[in-house]
């Protein structure tokens, strides 16, 4: 048996790295591909910083994403039995599943993200877009996260799944919810409760429409998913519930962020921005910059399923790993300059998707609605300048995004 060499932990998780990583990332490059790091005091995790590494953990077998027990073990030991059902709820999506499940439901779902099912939606991502900028005046002083970069992906997911946009609010602060619980690593019993509540509301919520969608079929996200039910692959109720839920939160909690750390960057950049506007075709390179650049997602986490040597170390069955992308997407042995940005970067096989058989399933969506939303900002708004002291992160380590944007358009 192997020994464990458990070395001290190391901080990372402050209020000060959540404003700015980058310096802290560099230095666990500096020191190593991996890390034992503290959450809260209280416990730690082994952190994978290195993009290569990253990789291959991401694609590892021995290494589960079922993780949604996990979640709750930050919270006391007392209280953890309250959270069953949001453990069991979250244990349903797709991104916390392992093979056999996994694959037979990835396969169902791929058919609603294809290609041309993503290429398809570009006249309906543009004329949104067209719709919301529209109002919006040069030289007016507006909150961009409130006014464009919150809303606008939620409002096209919501269309995908043929649900009506007045409801957009409410769920906007129900996916809120959700994103502090799973972004947090040091998750409190009052983040929990928040979750937990918003996932049944949720699931109420989507046992409605499905029930009602079925009488009354449309060419929707879920009606399809109805669909394949119906030619007997197996998607069980719960199941269908759960991945409408699972869509609705990834689709909007890290585009929004997408356009919201891609405009807060391009703002601080003018010169690469002003070759941007002069030259639109390479809006597709730019956003793989920026999603390199300023990752919406942070970090994921996987269970080991056996005990497993990552670089080098013995860690045992159990235990859980953080593949830090953020920081992976800042590795100096993969990219040139890594904290330089490079609108026209090549072969930029940046992690911000992660890797492997959870490889994000809406990664063209995204960059689709990215492409559109950036490109119409810089060229409609050529003056477009921040405004106010630097801007605040939001609170949730796992998804990097602005809590505000105030500019001058
Ligand atoms: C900039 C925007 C986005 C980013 C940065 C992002 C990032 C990610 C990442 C890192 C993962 C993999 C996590 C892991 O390995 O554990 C993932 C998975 C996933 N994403 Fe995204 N995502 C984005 C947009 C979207 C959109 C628009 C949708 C759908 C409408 C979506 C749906 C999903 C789903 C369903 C999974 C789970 C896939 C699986 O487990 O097989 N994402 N995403």
């Amino acid at each position: 048996m192997p020994k464990v060499i458990v070395p001290t932990k190391k901080v990372l998780f402050t209020e000060e790295i959540l404003q700015d990583p980058y310096p802290a990332y560099a230095r666990l490059h500096e020191e190593g591909p991996l890390h034992y790091l503290d959450v809260d005091g209280q416990w730690a995790l082994w952190s994978i910083v290195s993009h290569a590494e990253c990789s291959v953990a991401a694609k590892d077998p021995r290494l589960s994403a079922k993780r949604s027990q996990q979640m709750i073990l930050s919270l006391p030991l007392s209280r953890q039995s309250e959270f069953s059902e949001l453990a069991r709820m979250l244990g349903l999506w797709l991104i916390f599943m392992d093979p056999p499940e996994h694959t037979r439901l990835r396969k169902l779902l791929n058919k609603g993200f294809s290609p041309a099912a993503v290429e398809g939606l570009r006249p309906q991502v543009e004329a949104i877009v067209d719709r919301m900028l529209k109002p919006l005046q040069p030289g007016s002083e507006i909150e961009l996260m409130r006014e464009f970069a919150n809303p606008m992906p939620v409002r096209i997911i919501l269309e995908m799944l043929g649900i009506p946009q007045e409801l957009r609010d409410t769920f906007v602060d129900w996916s809120r919810a959700i994103a502090v619980f799973r972004g947090s690593p040091d998750r409190t019993v009052e983040q929990a409760r928040a979750a937990q509540d918003a996932l049944i509301a949720l699931t109420d919520f989507f046992q409605k429409t499905v029930a009602e969608r079925r009488r009354h079929k449309g060419s929707d996200l879920i009606s399809l998913l109805i669909d394949i039910e119906e030619e007997g692959e197996v998607l069980t109720e719960e199941e269908l519930y759960a991945q409408c839920i699972a869509l609705l939160f990834a689709g909007h909690e890290t585009t929004r962020n997408l356009i919201g750390n891609g405009m807060y960057t391009l703002l601080r950049h003018p010169q690469e921005t002003a070759e941007l506007r002069e030259k639109p075709e390479m809006i597709r390179t730019a956003v793989e910059e920026i999603l390199r650049y300023e990752s919406p997602v942070q970090f994921t986490a996987r269970v080991l399923k056996e005990d497993v040597e990552i670089c080098g170390q013995h860690i045992p069955k159990k235990w859980s790993v953080l593949c830090m992308l953020g920081a992976a997407n800042r590795d100096p042995k993969r990219f040139r300059d890594p904290d330089q940005l490079d609108l026209k970067r090549l072969n930029n096989q940046h992690l911000a998707f992660s890797a492997g058989p959870h490889a994000c399933i809406g990664g063209q969506l995204a960059r689709l609605e990215g492409q559109v939303a950036l490109l119409n900002l810089v060229q409609r708004f050529p003056e477009m300048k921040l405004t106010g002291p630097r801007p605040e992160w939001a609170p949730t380590f796992g998804f990097r995004g602005l809590k505000r944007l105030p500019v001058i358009m």
